[in-house]
């Protein structure tokens, strides 16, 4: 990749000098650096945005164009599973030409994807189903809160949680590969149809979020297939189209600088491969112009060698765009492969054992896919599984016998629920965050009345299973509840809890009167008018709070509109509020909302529940009364207009929808690493609610912060010292440096949890695109009775503190100040310490 050149920022750096030498700072040899109490938002962050130039002269030049070939593709060495890679070997040993095609090319069968079986060894084929938040086809199973969710509740141990029980349900379903979790799309356009898939902009965030779940799931013998490799930002164009005049338009090019590559979009990839996630599902858009399952560069390349991957990389579904030539980039496994049972129409099949005789394909290219392929499946002990549930291919698209391959079938309709809705519900309050609460509007104490409004409270009318959207309908159903998204991410609800009747439920026990109205049209002609001559009211009296529900669908295949929650929401929220000076906003969102009513004086309270999953009434009624006090925070962004999400737009127009050039639709990614919160921190923007934000019942203080250097005897060096690569690459990046400790407190009346958060602000590098001035490096969830005390611990890895040097090709530590910055969110900084791990010059260029 060519160098990037960016204006300099010379303001920007003599300011970043003058501020920080005023604090003092430490050599890496001191243990505790001096710390500075701060009171809300960083000072030193405004002002060196304020400083800094809010317009950059890039120079793009060819850079973003292709993607460069890097061959042969790397053999797995079964690191980390050596003992499965063992009996993996033996098992490739004994397979015929035919038979290695077959482990790598999917097949019709019960499932989403199937590998057929190969009875004369033992091997019953291999299951794969959808998706991340639940077995989207199947009965009798869990719709899990959306990864979105899980981001919001900052809670590690429920993610963990979250992904075991997904793992137990899949395992006792017969399903051998769970298609997920998602960390592409990783959010950069607000608008983006499955965001609320994966779990948050911050690829941080959405990189512990992922391992905790890749962990959780594969604990059951699950292998997770985490997806979707990479730069998958968008729906529109994401698979190729054919013109009027019947030229084949390519889908769309995300064309991505090697360190935004790093920093922001592999780094969540890096840490699946890191905690041995078994698959890795590639994705349909192209990457600098390069089909993203046939990229060299980004297959062979960043994962294959850079990250040390051991498993199989699999295409997403009609993602395979060449045989021999994807096989040499790097893909592993073809789905759905041949479809039909007469037909062969996969690249892989046939056509591999083809190029194998002709000459065009090494046979041990082949061997290292189907090595790939078993290995996970050995190490997790997948030759003892489960049978298939018997209502799997009935669910298939009514894709039934008989198959080319015989697939272990076993009783229909198993349930496997056990008692999941528990950790269902908390995770759904978990992620629920309050935005607002003015006069202590909640929690509830047993009011005398309560409106109910909005088409999002109520139950569902057009059925419970979400099959996606189109471009002509990207709202969705009108009338229920939007505890899921739709596409291949839902998954069928099979007991929803709404909000209406859990709220009526909880209400009854206070003698509370609930009244509704669900209909939005109703609600914003009518006006609710209390005034009307004839009496004849919708609502009588004004109720003491006004419950609002509104929802925003989103669904693979389709990007949004628009940020305004969905059916005329402003319209209802103004309406209500118009009327009932204690107007509560709930919203069920696939992900952000601008909230142009958030300051309206009579919307004094505001909950945004993301997508809560099967559960959803129970969880919120949860928070509404204070039996759950909130926790959720932010995991991306409110900002005040839609029109500030602008630095990164969906790829679309009229023009590109009638071209006539295959290689028209191309999303530079120029904003570089300034998406969500770095985009607007860097410039300095106000926003409306800041990433990390979220209120609580009570309050937290955080104190004594101490940035310890963990081996002060040894000198910290620029580079990480050079290692064998494993998982997750050089294995010095993962190793711990810093040891940050600081006292949460609760200082409140009621117990609660809180989320402590941990941001470096690294130095600008000279010549480089800008260096965000805040990124999230550490969160820790702690529950805290009242008046408790408790330490928090956050470990600061070599990484961490590293920014992606695209010449060297490595992470360096860069020279200087670093500073660590404690808080309760991106913008409520607490506490802050200046660390120098490296003086003088980082290293000889
Ligand atoms: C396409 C989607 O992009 C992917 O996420 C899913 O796993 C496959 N279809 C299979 O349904």
């Amino acid at each position: 990749m060519g160098a990037r050149s960016w204006a300099c920022v010379p303001t920007l750096m003599v300011a970043t000098a003058l501020l920080l030498f005023s604090f003092s700072w430490s050599p890496n040899l001191v243990l505790t650096t001096t710390t500075t109490k701060m009171v809300s938002t960083p000072f030193l962050t405004t002002l060196l945005a304020v400083l800094s130039p809010h317009k950059h002269n890039r120079v793009y030049a060819n850079e973003f164009t292709s993607s460069p070939p890097v061959y042969p593709s790397p053999p797995s060495r079964g690191l980390g599973w050596e003992w499965a890679f063992t009996q993996a070997s033996y098992f490739v040993a004994n397979l015929t030409l035919e038979e290695k095609a077959q482990i790598v090319t999917g097949t019709p069968g019960p499932c989403v994807g199937n590998i057929g079986a190969i009875p004369r060894l033992g091997f019953d084929g291999i299951c794969m189903q959808d998706g991340p938040l639940g077995i989207r086809l199947a009965t009798y199973a869990s719709a899990f809160p959306a990864g979105l969710t899980a981001a919001a509740s900052w809670d590690r141990g429920l993610i963990f949680a979250r992904g075991d029980y997904l793992g137990d349900e899949f395992r006792r379903k017969g399903s051998h590969v769970l298609l997920g979790p998602v960390v592409g799309p990783l959010g950069r356009i607000a608008y983006a149809g499955r965001n609320w898939e994966g779990f948050s902009p911050d690829p941080y965030l959405t990189g512990e979020a992922a391992a905790q779940t890749i962990m959780g799931i594969q604990r059951n013998g699950v292998q997770a297939s985490l997806k979707h490799f990479i730069a998958n930002e968008q729906e529109t164009q994401r698979l190729p189209t054919t013109s009027r005049n019947g030229t084949t338009i390519e889908s769309l090019s995300s064309n991505i600088d090697d360190r935004t590559m790093h920093e922001l979009y592999l780094w969540p990839f890096a840490n699946g491969v890191r905690v041995g996630v078994s698959s890795i599902m590639c994705s349909y858009n192209r990457i600098n112009s390069s089909y993203g399952c046939q990229n060299s560069k980004n297959l062979n390349g960043l994962l294959k060698t850079e990250l040390g991957f051991q498993g199989y990389v699999v295409s997403d579904w009609g993602a395979t765009h060449a045989g021999v030539d994807a096989v040499n980039a790097g893909l592993d496994m073809d789905m759905p492969g041949s479809i039909g049972w007469n037909a062969n129409i996969s690249m892989f099949g046939g056509n591999l054992t083809r190029a194998v005789i002709n000459g065009s394909l090494p046979i041990s290219r082949i061997d290292d896919m189907v090595q790939r392929v078993m290995t996970p499946y050995f190490f997790l002990r997948q030759q003892h599984y489960p049978p298939i549930d018997g209502r799997s291919p009935l669910l298939n698209n009514g894709n039934l016998p008989p198959w080319r391959h015989r697939f272990n079938l076993g009783p229909p309709d198993i349930d496997v629920r056990d008692g999941h809705a528990d950790l269902i519900r908390e995770l759904g309050s978990a992620g629920t965050v309050l935005l607002k609460n003015h006069n202590n509007t909640l929690p509830l104490h047993a009011p005398r009345t309560i409106g109910v409004f909005g088409n999002d409270a109520g139950d569902l009318v057009d059925g419970v299973y979400f099959s996606g959207g189109s471009y002509d309908q990207p709202y969705g159903y009108e009338y229920g509840t939007l505890p899921v998204g739709g596409g291949s991410g839902a998954a069928r609800l099979p007991n929803l809890i709404t909000p209406l009747e859990a709220i009526k439920l909880r209400a009854a026990r206070d003698g509370t009167s609930v009244q509704y109205l669900l209909n939005n049209t109703l609600i914003t002609e009518s006006s609710l008018s209390i005034s009307r001559p004839d009496g004849l009211t919708y609502i009588v009296p004004v109720p003491e709070v006004c419950l609002v529900f509104l929802k925003t669908y989103a669904s693979e295949g389709v990007d949004r509109h628009d940020l305004e929650a969905d059916w005329n929401s402003n319209s209802v929220v103004n309406t209500v509020a118009a009327y009932c000076n204690n107007t509560v906003v709930v919203t069920h969102s696939a992900g952000i909302n601008d909230m142009p009513w958030a300051n309206n004086p009579n919307v004094t309270a505001i909950l945004a529940a993301h997508l809560p999953g099967e559960q959803s009434g129970n969880s919120i009624v949860d928070i509404l009364y204070g039996n759950v006090n909130p926790s959720g925070k932010l995991p991306y962004t409110i900002a005040l207009n839609a029109t500030d999400y602008d630095f990164a737009r969906l790829t679309n127009s009229t023009r590109l929808q009638e071209t006539e050039d295959p290689n028209a639709w191309q999303s530079d990614f120029s904003e570089g690493l300034l998406i969500d919160y770095r985009h607007f921190d860097y410039y300095n923007k106000s926003v409306r609610f800041e990433f990390g934000f979220g209120l609580s019942y009570t309050s937290f203080e955080l104190s004594d912060l101490v940035v310890q250097n963990i081996l002060p005897e040894r000198e910290i060096t620029a580079l990480p010292a050079a290692a064998p690569v494993g998982p997750g690459g050089n294995d010095n990046l993962w190793a711990n440096l810093y040891l940050v400790n600081a006292t949460v407190t609760n200082l409140g009346n009621v117990s609660g949890a809180c989320v402590s958060q941990l941001y470096l602000g690294l130095p600008q590098i000279p010549g480089e695109q800008p260096t965000p001035i805040n990124v999230l490096r550490g969160f820790e969830k702690t529950y805290l009775r009242r008046g408790e005390s408790q330490t928090v611990q956050f470990w600061l890895k070599r990484r961490d503190l590293s920014y992606w040097n695209s010449t060297i090709q490595n992470w360096v530590i860069p020279a200087g100040e670093i500073i660590v910055r404690a808080g309760f969110s991106s913008r409520d900084i607490q506490m802050q310490s200046i660390i120098s791990p490296i003086r003088g010059r980082p290293f000889a260029e």
